[in-house]
């Protein structure tokens, strides 16, 4: 029987090397590891796909240096995000004022948000602030717990100065994408750059139907061969 589009997910597109990876962490566990080791050598045990992650984070980066502006990562998680732009700002612009603002109610996903549903993306605030202030990166990482539907534009009702040079959206649900978009585009300086994780994608539409809706006759850029984030519009260009 002929499948529907909607059946089809981008999952699919990567089967053939799902198994390698998944045998090769079954064994990585087995080799009790010490975490030094671990940290110290990470490159040797990561997957090209987190370095890829990395890298075009640190160019979409690299392209907002020399603009003012705060960054705001809308969905922390576990902080790997936020902690990673808040050491791109420790190591590029060690003298500026430049702050990193995480922004998750840290309830991990809203209902029907995306067909990946392995994942609940259940995380710990206090986790993450220790994190944060074992590393000492408590003055360049700022968290705000906040639920984006209902928060957010309290939030910036206080904080009307806030102004960015680049918002990372990294949440696959519509609800929360159509109340963030406009808020945080109001907050985008031109040239700065809007970042999306996943546009395009079958298993979490949300955030292409609500952009399309939003910001309908964006230039929407890509890194090449970005996995992902794998989107972004610098403001201005529209
Ligand atoms: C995909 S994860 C973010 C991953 C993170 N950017 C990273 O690189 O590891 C999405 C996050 O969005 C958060 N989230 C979902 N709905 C939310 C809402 N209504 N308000 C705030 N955060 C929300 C979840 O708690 C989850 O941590």
């Amino acid at each position: 029987m002929e499948r529907e589009l909607a059946d089809f997910t981008e999952r699919e597109k990567f089967e053939d090397r799902r198994k390698a990876y998944y045998d090769y962490l079954e064994w990585l566990k087995q080799q009790n590891i010490a975490i030094e080791d671990f940290l110290h050598n990470s490159t040797a045990f990561i997957g090209d796909k987190q370095i890829h992650r990395m890298l075009t984070v640190y160019e979409l980066y690299k392209q907002t240096i020399g603009l003012a502006g705060h960054i705001a990562e809308i969905g922390v998680f576990k902080g790997a995000g936020s902690l990673f732009f808040a050491k791109l700002v420790k190591i590029f612009e060690p003298e500026a004022f430049t702050i990193v603002h995480g922004f998750d109610w840290f309830c991990g996903k809203s209902s029907n948000e995306s067909k990946n549903a392995m994942i609940s993306y259940n995380s710990d605030y206090e986790k993450v602030i220790e994190l944060i202030d074992r590393q000492s990166l408590g003055g360049i990482l700022k968290i705000h717990k906040i639920n984006i539907i209902n928060e957010c534009e309290s939030f910036f009702e206080k904080s009307p100065q806030l102004k960015f040079k680049l918002v990372f959206f990294d949440i696959a649900s519509y609800e929360v994408m159509k109340i963030a978009i406009p808020l945080f585009w109001e907050h985008l300086l031109p040239g700065g750059i809007m970042v999306f994780d996943h546009y395009s994608l079958q298993t979490s539409p949300g955030e292409t139907i609500a952009l399309s809706e939003i910001l309908p006759n964006a230039v929407i850029r890509t890194i090449p061969n970005s996995w992902t984030p794998n989107a972004y519009i610098v403001k201005g260009e529209i």
